[in-house]
């Protein structure tokens, strides 16, 4: 398993040689890519001069954004620094994106802080403002994470076992407060396909204490899967209707 052929370069997207090792990034990009869209595609609808709408607006981007710069320094902290230890200076570059990023996400406080201290009805122009600097944000973190998971997987399925890679990704996960843990498993569980939520499910029912797993199935599987989805999801792992 942990024989692998890195003949996969940034620009092949098929992942030949790779399939079958431990996709540390795959479940979390899904889901931080289902919740840039769904983002945008709300500050895009929203009436700015409605002050009801965008409180709610800007409370939900608000937590995103503390969602997002977790992610970056749970990469870091945990990823990174053992990848730095194996092969110091392959990390420099993904690391350079991750201050672009930070630096985007400063742009949408001060937006949002912007925006909260001006009257609803002159807010129509930073409502656009902050569709565009959302956009930028989004334009580069959806490269930077293609750029994780078609040169930074191969190297660190090259560098790692998957034991190795499964160990890092639980340092992560035990670092989640309870109220992270739901929130990460409301955005990757809607968008796996149904094979892989229900593997992904499988492996966190094995891992995780009873209350835990039925926590993240109450939480986070029933309220954003379709009736469908659920049934799928609930015949696959054997849960009582
Ligand atoms: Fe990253």
């Amino acid at each position: 398993m942990s024989e692998t052929p890195n003949s996969f370069s940034g620009n092949n997207l098929s992942g030949t040689g790779l399939v079958g090792r431990h996709d540390i990034y795959g479940p979390i990009h899904k889901g931080l890519r289902l919740a840039q869209a769904g983002l945008l595609t709300r500050i895009g609808s929203t009436d700015f001069e409605d002050a009801v709408a965008t409180v709610a607006l800007l409370d939900e981007l608000k937590s995103n954004l503390d969602f997002f710069k977790a992610h970056l320094r749970h990469e870091e902290e945990v990823m990174h620094a053992a990848v730095e230890a194996k092969a110091p200076g392959t990390m420099a570059r993904l690391e350079e994106q991750h201050d672009e990023h930070r630096y985007r996400f400063h742009e949408l406080e001060q937006l949002i802080a912007t925006i909260e201290a001006t009257p609803a009805r002159q807010r129509a122009p930073l409502g656009r403002a902050l569709y565009l600097a959302f956009t930028n944000y989004m334009s580069e973190d959806f490269a930077h994470m293609r750029e994780e998971e078609t040169v930074m997987w191969p190297t660190l399925c090259a560098l790692f076992t998957d034991e190795e890679l499964q160990a890092q990704e639980g340092q992560i996960v035990s670092q989640l407060s309870p109220d992270e843990a739901i929130f990460s498993m409301r955005l990757m569980i809607p968008s796996m396909n149904r094979v892989e939520r229900a593997i992904f499910l499988a492996k966190v029912k094995t891992g995780a204490p009873p209350q835990a797993f039925n926590a993240v199935i109450e939480f986070a599987a029933r309220p954003t899967l379709s009736a469908e989805d659920f049934a799928d999801l609930s015949d696959r792992l054997g849960l009582a209707a």
